[in-house]
């Protein structure tokens, strides 16, 4: 598997520093609230695992999982709810914890579809922001690393289901996906 990678762009000892210090900012902001943690799965799922085992205040978890890209490499634009929450988010501060913001389309959907459903607070963490490729103004509050106009795979990020259990976050050899 890790022959296939051309290029390791965040190795795994700095995710970890990332995601302790990530943590300390989302527990100062969120002490005695009980906030919803959101996880978009399924790539936010070890970020979100890493992430909030190190938060150090009462949370609740849930998971939806959208899905705006049928396995390719471009956003298509349009998002589709493949698995919605089960907890009801009037009145909540939620945390949306993503995995990569690339066009921010598929963020965007879900702040829209957050704030309709009544939240009381919407506050984004994610790994990885790729501003080259925005098509939304979507912003994160949170943001672990920046990564260049490059599509990645690893620690959550997959190439058509593949890569997700590798512990960084690298770049594929172009024969891959050629
Ligand atoms: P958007 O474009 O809506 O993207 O911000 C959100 C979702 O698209 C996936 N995505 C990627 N997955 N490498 C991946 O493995 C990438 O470079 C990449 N860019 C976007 C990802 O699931 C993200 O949550
Ligand atoms: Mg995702």
């Amino acid at each position: 598997m890790h022959d296939e990678i051309k290029e390791i762009l965040i190795p795994e000892e700095d995710i970890q520093v990332k995601t302790k210090e990530l943590a300390s900012e989302i527990t100062e902001k969120f002490d005695g609230k009980f906030p919803l943690a959101i996880g978009v799965l399924k790539g936010a799922m070890p970020f979100m695992s890493d992430l909030l085992k190190r938060v150090d205040t009462h949370i609740e978890m849930d998971f939806m999982d959208v899905s705006s890209y049928e396995g390719g490499m471009r956003s298509t634009g349009e998002v589709k709810i493949i698995k919605d929450l089960n907890t009801k988010v009037k009145g909540r501060d939620l945390l949306i914890i993503e995995d990569i913001i690339d066009s921010g389309l598929t963020l965007s959907y879900l702040v829209d579809l957050f704030k309709y459903r009544g939240a009381n607070s919407i506050t984004i963490v994610t790994l990885l922001d790729k501003p080259s490729g925005r098509q939304s103004d979507v912003k994160a509050d949170l943001v672990g690393f920046e990564v260049p106009d490059a599509f990645v795979v690893g620690y959550g990020l997959d190439y058509q289901e593949k890569y997700r259990n590798l512990p960084y976050i690298g770049v594929l050899k172009p024969e891959i996906y050629s």
